[in-house]
């Protein structure tokens, strides 16, 4: 994010405001995970294949696991173009977390390219998609890549326990582009999340900070 909190411009643009570091450290991120998560939004404007470097795959071998993570979209709606760059590279298996709501002709073109969990329910459930990652494709650490909403959903819902944030040198302003947990204006975190420092470091002029988070009841 930059300075002033922002994730991104007002428009949604694909800016790229990070250094090269920053995106070896997305990789290493990535390629810890089992399974690697992203919402629709963001697998649309930023048109992700989700991929990873080589060296970072010889690494996954060597810790047993396979050379890519699970790739997993989550859309409510589920109108995900099946002409998107994640679909064209088939080096992992992509995983839908969707609804009943996602029209018939999506589901009939993603089923080429996806595994579709559509559930009846208006929201993706996603403790209930946590259980059946775990349970059924046997993840255990799951490396989240945004965008706000979907943090923000899983924010509320208690699920996030690391976060890592680089803070790039820039600032953009304006109350129009969405920060970390979106733009919602009416938004309120249902308690207070402490995040504990665990790591900073500065590399040229970018801040590398993890967290480890902890949540308490009280309403903010
Ligand atoms: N700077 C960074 O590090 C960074 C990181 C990530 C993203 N971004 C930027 O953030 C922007 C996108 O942000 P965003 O907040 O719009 O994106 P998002 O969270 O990626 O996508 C929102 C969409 O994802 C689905 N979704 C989110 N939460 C869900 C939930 N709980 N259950 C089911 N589906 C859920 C919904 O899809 P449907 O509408 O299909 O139902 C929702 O409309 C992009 O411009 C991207 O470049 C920046």
């Amino acid at each position: 994010m930059t300075v002033d909190g922002k994730i991104t411009t007002r428009t949604f643009a694909p800016v790229d405001f990070t250094s090269r570091e920053d995106k070896q450290h997305l990789w290493r991120q990535r390629s810890l995970g089992d399974a690697v998560l992203i919402g629709r939004s963001t697998l649309v404007h930023d048109d992700v294949r989700l991929g990873l470097p080589p060296a970072l795959r010889a690494e996954r071998e060597a810790r047993g696991q396979p050379p890519y993570p699970l790739r997993v979209i989550v859309s409510n709606e589920g109108r995900i173009d099946s002409a998107l760059r994640i679909f064209q590279a088939d080096f992992s298996r992509i995983v839908i977390f969707s609804t009943t709501r996602m029209p018939r002709k999506y589901q009939l073109a993603l089923r080429e390219k996806a595994t579709l969990r559509l559930s009846e329910t208006r929201q993706v459930e996603l403790p209930r998609m946590l259980e059946v990652l775990r349970a059924e494709y046997g993840v255990r650490r799951v490396a989240c890549e945004g965008g706000a909403q979907l943090f923000r959903s899983l924010l509320e819902l208690q699920l996030v326990d690391q976060l890592n944030l680089t803070i790039a040198p820039y600032i953009f302003g304006g109350s129009g582009a969405p920060t970390l947990t979106g733009r919602r204006p009416d938004f309120l975190m249902p308690g207070s999340v402490r995040a504990s420092l665990g790591e900073m470091r500065v590399v040229g002029a970018e801040c590398f900070l993890f967290y480890r988070l902890r949540y308490h009841r009280n309403a903010m």
